[in-house]
């Protein structure tokens, strides 16, 4: 008995034949030579064995229609005809939501990019900083590439950002904080409903779009350009990247106020990246090069037992595993840079770790995924706990997962060698189930499939999207865990940037290099970060027996996050029999909002905490200020 197995073009082919390598047994080519297309066939198979093999090729995502004209056969889609294709629409796509004349973005001032059209279930008629500066870094890379058909909307965007930037707004002043408000109404005026303020994300990621295209005008002639119209722009996003960039904030997804990996990535390219630029320009960029260094050092902590924790400093209940950490590696991927640990490099030991261990967090959960074991691409959404429209995977999430990859191939083709040590060593074997640690040089065997597998992966996530996309080519911000429907807001214009993002690096179309060889050494140590404290006092009456004391903590670092074994102690220095007052001092971030309890810790070892409910409390204002909270056990 034999299945036939019909594929289209070369290079899928090859990540077919691993496929079969991997699972079971012998292929025989018979390539057609009339329309290039190859059967497979596969001999003196039992019927059970090649039901598991047709599903096990169904999941890859690159073989999808069982056909019922030909049973047992399956057409297997190239994904290169979807790349170009849809390539093709995302750049459309992404204009289209473009004001003043993009298609679906009528009525939003010239150079805002709106989210989405979508103005109901969910409203994403707005502006995000963010949303705007990942469309926008990509547009600027493709106009430096050659499009300048481009050059009138990045001028627009930049006319627009500066307005943004002098508008006071619920994240306060322009010279107060108010950059990192995170979204603003289409028409450039302040958006004051309630929201999940601020995010400091946006401003460093605006300077770097902006700075790409600055470097550009400084190459081609445009000086006065650079100097006076964009430079005022990035100045004012890295003076505010230097004063909050270690402030806790709320991160991309608006939901955590913590410390975002993304953030801090992105902070710390862009001030590398700007103080570069400054120099050029004859500008200062202050503290920008010391900031970056130490946003850099910070940037490690966020490395834990095997993986990024996305999320630190807050209690959010989750593992932290969340694509956060992706898109934080292809935002600050550096064709010049090394497979560098400390930067989190596409091809680093560190984010290919990271990459398996965030994928894998949604194979279980997502139905789509079902049989997409490890080493085979599959659905990737935010992080595994979402429950946002019921918590799916997203296109833009999926696309960052393949796109890593792209890039990481890049780099080993480029560096000429492999190497693969105990930590990316899990990543290698989901893919090469024999492979050990090693050098491999490009002329070795081993160094050729790691480049096959590697891209073959890549393109089946890309398969995963286009399994998910109607036939028309638009992307929603998510397809349903179950069903694969285009779910939430329609043409959402960070999923049709993804995608021509991850298309460019697959075509090896490169990002000019930011800096990362230069600025990827770690301080010994992190020294005390630029931050703004604010001392609070923490009195407490509660009458206690000797042997016993009164300890504290939180949800922030500063109180130990809710750690009853660290929690801090407080004195019975002002403990009189009438006025029982545990005391202790701890600064913390200044202005933050934050909980706390206390404990009693008895003489014999066991605790008791405060009653429910936890403490609320904000720190007082203003870098150095003081303040005091006094409460009573109960
Ligand atoms: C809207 C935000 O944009 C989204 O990221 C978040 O998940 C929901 N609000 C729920 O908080
Ligand atoms: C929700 C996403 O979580 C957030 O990252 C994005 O900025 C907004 N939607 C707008 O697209």
């Amino acid at each position: 008995m034999s299945i036939y197995i019909d594929i289209n073009g070369p290079r899928d082919l090859d990540g077919f034949h691993q496929n079969f390598e991997s699972h079971q047994g012998h292929l025989q080519s018979h390539p057609q030579s009339q329309d290039n297309s190859h059967i497979w066939s596969v001999p003196s198979l039992g019927a059970n064995m090649i039901k598991n093999l047709l599903a096990t090729l169904a999941v890859t995502g690159l073989c999808l229609d069982n056909t019922a004209a030909s049973p047992g056969r399956l057409r297997c889609r190239d994904v290169s005809d979807f790349v170009t294709k849809q390539s093709a629409v995302s750049i459309k796509g992404v204009l289209a939501n473009i004001g003043s004349d993009g298609s679906k973005a009528q009525g939003a001032a010239a150079g805002v990019v709106v989210a989405s059209p979508s103005r109901s279930d969910p409203d994403y008629w707005y502006t995000w900083t963010r949303d705007s500066a990942l469309t926008f870094k990509v547009l600027v890379e493709r106009f430096t590439a050659g499009d300048k058909t481009l050059q009138p909307k990045i001028q627009q965007y930049i006319a627009a950002q500066a307005k943004l930037q002098s508008i006071s707004n619920p994240s306060d002043g322009p010279d107060s904080g108010g950059l990192g408000e995170p979204k603003f109404n289409v028409d450039l005026s302040a958006f004051t409903g309630p929201w999940g303020r601020p995010q400091r994300d946006g401003p460093p990621l605006r300077a770097t779009a902006l700075t790409i295209y600055a470097n550009w005008l400084l190459a081609n002639g445009g000086q006065t350009e650079a100097t006076n119209t964009v430079w005022p722009v990035i100045s004012k996003d890295l003076d505010y990247a230097v004063q909050y960039w270690n402030r806790t904030g709320f991160d991309l997804w608006e939901e955590v106020n913590g410390s975002s990996f993304f953030t801090i990535a992105a902070t710390h390219r862009a001030l590398v990246e700007g103080a570069a630029l400054a120099k050029a320009l004859g500008k200062d960029c202050p503290n920008c090069v010391a900031t970056a260094s130490q946003a850099l050092c910070f940037a490690q902590t966020f490395w834990v037992d095997g993986y990024i924790d996305s999320n630190i400093n807050v209690n959010d209940g989750r593992t932290g595993k969340d694509v956060n950490s992706i898109i934080s590696s292809i935002h600050t991927f550096d064709p010049t840079a090394a497979c560098t640990d400390s930067t989190f490099q596409p091809c680093s030991a560190r984010a290919l770790a990271n990459h398996k261990a965030v994928v894998d967090s949604f194979r279980a959960i997502y139905g789509v995924n079902n049989g997409r074991t490890a080493g085979q691409a599959a659905a990737v959404g935010r992080y595994s706990e979402d429950v946002y429209y019921k918590g799916n995977p997203w296109y833009l999430a999926t696309l960052a997962a393949a796109e890593q990859l792209y890039a990481a191939a890049y780099q080993w083709n480029k560096l000429g060698s492999i190497t693969v040590n105990s930590v990316s060593l899990p990543f290698f074997k989901d893919l090469l189930p024999s492979i050990a640690t090693g050098i491999f040089a490009k002329d070795s065997d081993t160094f050729k499939s790691i480049i096959k597998a590697v891209t073959t992966y890549a393109d089946g996530f890309v398969a995963v999207v286009q399994q998910y996309t109607p036939s028309d080519g638009a992307l929603a911000e998510q397809f349903d865990r179950n069903s694969g429907s285009p779910l939430s807001a329609v043409h959402l214009t960070w999923s049709y940037a993804a995608f021509v993002s991850a298309a460019d690096r697959r075509a090896g179309i490169l990002p000019a290099s930011w800096g990362e060889p230069t600025s990827n050494t770690v301080p010994a140590v992190c020294s005390a970060a630029p931050s703004c404290d604010s001392t609070m006092t923490f009195n407490v009456k509660v009458a206690t027996q000797y042997g016993e004391n009164i300890f504290l903590t939180g949800s922030l670092s500063e109180l130990k996050n809710w750690s009853p074994s660290d929690a801090i102690p407080l004195s019975a220095n002002k403990y009189t029999p009438d006025s029982p007052v545990w005391s202790v001092d701890v600064k913390v971030p200044a202005a933050t909002k934050f909980e706390y309890k206390y404990i009693k810790k008895t003489g014999s070892g066991s605790i008791v905490w405060l009653g429910d409910p936890n403490i609320s409390g904000t720190s007082s204002t203003g870098c150095g200020s003081s303040g005091a909270f006094n409460d009573v056990w109960r």
